[in-house]
């Protein structure tokens, strides 16, 4: 019954129109009996099933896989006669596994053929990208360690990528490059580094893919692409960050920075964030010594320097300020039911947090006379907040001491008029 929804399913997405030969045709090539009987009828996975370890795992794996639901057959890969027990390995251009530098060709035969993808609407992309990638290029040389198809979709579990458990799925994506980037063997006689998953796992994007299962934060293959991957010093993986933190970079492009990282390709974003290890800034950047501060490339007491220290302090003063109005705001909670009208210092408050987080990302045009205007907008509504606040509050106390008053006087009132009545009783 999957294989049928699946299938209605797919057609559905392609946005193809539903007629009735859809229908059937979508019955007739992607019934579930088509792939059971093909795998009761295939020889290949009865005898491989009896078998044990790497001969019988793909007799297991490959029923799993989206080329199962496909009808992509053991012999559509490696040939042979699925018909006969004797002789299946021997006859119809069976060829032994497919040495590492051969698989990229073998999968192309199908992926490759626009004629043949069509009606699964895949692009067919994959081995011209690959062949020119870093991992692509080093195979044809017969170095067999970088990547090739199997290596990050599996050998014979090979399924669709938006299937959860794929392994190339957006969520586990990171940890499939990481068994060859994070392994020392590979990598260090080759001079790369081999941290990149752990950094990336820490990072402010690593944190919210992995804790928060937040898939919109940049995982490896946003950076890098997958199938054309480049040597990763070139200007658009260098850059890609714009893609998401549109804001900043637009900033970022009024500065002086950018006309200087088009000529020699520095500071870019990642000069001052990094890029697998990246950690939430703070105003230190401007002023602490360190490889991701001004003070890695500028000269202390420099005019660069003088900018640097008018930007941290206007972004540190108004912090200053807007943490003072919070505070005070925190305060007036306690005394909620006190009858005072606090909605529009909430909406100020919210302003004026906005306006901060802009003057941050605003800081990235090196514009120290904006970004200091800015700063004393926020200064002023959170004074003014802290104001307003403290002048409640002192309302509230001397509310407090004239009900206290009220209270003693009522309370020698009653003693008062007490005492009389006894008096009275006596006389
Ligand atoms: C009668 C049992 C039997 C049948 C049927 C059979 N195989 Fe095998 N297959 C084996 C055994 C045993 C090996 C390991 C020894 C060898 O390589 O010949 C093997 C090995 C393989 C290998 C690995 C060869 C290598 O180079 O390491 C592939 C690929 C393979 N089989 C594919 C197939 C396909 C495709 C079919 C169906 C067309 C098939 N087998 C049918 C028993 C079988
Ligand atoms: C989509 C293509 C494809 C299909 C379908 C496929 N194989 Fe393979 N198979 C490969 C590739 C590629 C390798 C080589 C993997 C490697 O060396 O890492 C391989 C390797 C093997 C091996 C060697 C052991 C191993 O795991 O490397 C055997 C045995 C095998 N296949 C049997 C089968 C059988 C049986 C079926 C059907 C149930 C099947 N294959 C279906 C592509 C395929
Ligand atoms: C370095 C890892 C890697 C290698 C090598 C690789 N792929 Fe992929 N492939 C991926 C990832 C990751 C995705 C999913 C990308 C996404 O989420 O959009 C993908 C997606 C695909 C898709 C789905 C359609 C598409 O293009 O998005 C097909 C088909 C595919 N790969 C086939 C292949 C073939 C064939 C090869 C070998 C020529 C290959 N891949 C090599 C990582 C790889
Ligand atoms: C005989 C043709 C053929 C060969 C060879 C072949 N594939 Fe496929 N592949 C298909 C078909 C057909 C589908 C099913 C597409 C669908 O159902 O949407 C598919 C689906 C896939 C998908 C899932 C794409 C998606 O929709 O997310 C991946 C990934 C993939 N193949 C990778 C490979 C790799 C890697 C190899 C080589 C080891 C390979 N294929 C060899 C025909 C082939
Ligand atoms: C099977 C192991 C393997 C897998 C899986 C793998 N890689 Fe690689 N990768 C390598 C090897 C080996 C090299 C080094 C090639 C060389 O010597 O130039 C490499 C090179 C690279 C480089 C270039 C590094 C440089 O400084 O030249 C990048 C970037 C890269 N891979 C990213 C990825 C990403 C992203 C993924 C996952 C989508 C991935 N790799 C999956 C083995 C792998
Ligand atoms: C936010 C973008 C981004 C993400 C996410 C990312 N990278 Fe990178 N990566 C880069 C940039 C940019 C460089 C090159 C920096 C430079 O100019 O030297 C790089 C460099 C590399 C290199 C070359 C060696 C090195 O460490 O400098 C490898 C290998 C690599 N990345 C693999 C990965 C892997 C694996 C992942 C996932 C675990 C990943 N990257 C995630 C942006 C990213
Ligand atoms: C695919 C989109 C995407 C890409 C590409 C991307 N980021 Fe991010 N980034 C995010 C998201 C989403 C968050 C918020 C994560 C969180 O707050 O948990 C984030 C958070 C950040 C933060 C922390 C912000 C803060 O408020 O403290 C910094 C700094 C950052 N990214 C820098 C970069 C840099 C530098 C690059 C390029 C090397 C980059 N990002 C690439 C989506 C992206
Ligand atoms: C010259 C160094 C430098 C460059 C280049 C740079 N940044 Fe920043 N970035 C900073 C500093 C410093 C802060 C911290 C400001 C503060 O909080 O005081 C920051 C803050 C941020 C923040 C958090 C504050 C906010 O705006 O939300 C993000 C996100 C960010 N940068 C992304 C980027 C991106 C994307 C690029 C490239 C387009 C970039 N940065 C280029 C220095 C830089
Ligand atoms: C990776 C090196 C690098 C880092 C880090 C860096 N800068 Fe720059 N900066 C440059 C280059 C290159 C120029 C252009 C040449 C010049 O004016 O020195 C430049 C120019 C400037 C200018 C422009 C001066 C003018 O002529 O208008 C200012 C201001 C400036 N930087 C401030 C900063 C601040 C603030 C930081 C830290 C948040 C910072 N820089 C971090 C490399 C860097």
């Amino acid at each position: 019954m999957q294989g049928w929804l699946e299938g209605f399913k797919r057609l559905a997405e392609r946005g193809g129109r539903f007629t009735l030969s859809t229908a059937i045709f979508a019955v007739v090539t992607i019934s579930p009996a088509y792939a059971a009987d093909a795998e009761a009828e295939s020889v290949c996975i009865t005898c491989h099933a009896e078998l044990e370890g790497e001969l019988q795992a793909p007799a297991v794996e490959w029923p799993k896989s989206a080329h199962a639901k496909a009808g992509v057959m053991c012999q559509d890969c490696h040939g042979g006669d699925p018909s006969d027990m004797e002789l299946a390995m021997k006859t119809k251009g069976y060829k032994p596994r497919p040495k590492r530098d051969e698989i990229a060709k073998m999968c192309a035969r199908c992926h490759a053929d626009p004629l043949r993808m069509r009606q699964y609407n895949l692009r067919t992309d994959q081995f011209d990208l690959y062949t020119s990638s870093v991992h692509g290029r080093k195979m044809a040389e017969h170095d067999l360690e970088p990547a090739t198809c199997v290596d990050c979709h599996g050998k014979h579990e090979i399924r669709k990528i938006d299937d959860p458990f794929s392994s190339v799925n957006r969520a586990n994506v990171a940890k499939t490059c990481g068994t060859c980037h994070s392994n020392q063997k590979i990598m260090e006689k080759r001079k790369i580094p081999f941290n990149q998953y752990e950094l990336y796992k820490g990072s402010v994007h690593g944190q919210a893919y992995f804790e928060r299962h937040d898939l919109g934060v940049p995982t490896c293959i946003n950076c890098h692409s997958n199938h054309g991957i480049q040597k990763p010093q070139q200007m658009t993986t260098r850059f890609i960050c714009a893609e998401c933190h549109i804001e900043q970079a637009d900033a970022y492009k009024k500065s002086r920075h950018w006309a200087a990282a088009q000529e020699s390709g520095k500071p870019l974003c990642i000069h001052c964030h990094g890029n697998h290890a990246i950690v939430r800034p703070t105003s230190e950047k401007f002023s602490a010594p360190g490889d991701l501060n001004c003070l890695s490339c500028h000269q202390k007491n420099s005019i660069q320097m003088e900018t640097a220290a008018a930007l941290g302090t206007a972004i540190t003063t108004a912090k200053a300020e807007l943490d003072k109005a919070k505070s005070a705001m925190k305060g007036m909670e306690q005394w909620s039911g006190s009858g005072f009208e606090t909605s529009q210092l909430k909406a100020n408050l919210a302003k004026a947090g906005k306006m901060y987080t802009g003057m941050r990302t605003a800081a990235h045009s090196l514009n120290a006379v904006a970004v200091k205007a800015d700063g004393e907008a926020v200064k002023q509504i959170s004074a003014s907040i802290t104001g307003e606040v403290d002048r409640m509050m002192r309302e509230l106390r001397i509310r407090k001491i004239g009900l206290a008053v009220t209270w003693l006087v009522a309370v020698l009132f009653s003693v008062a008029v007490w005492q009389r009545a006894r008096y009275c009783k006596r006389d």
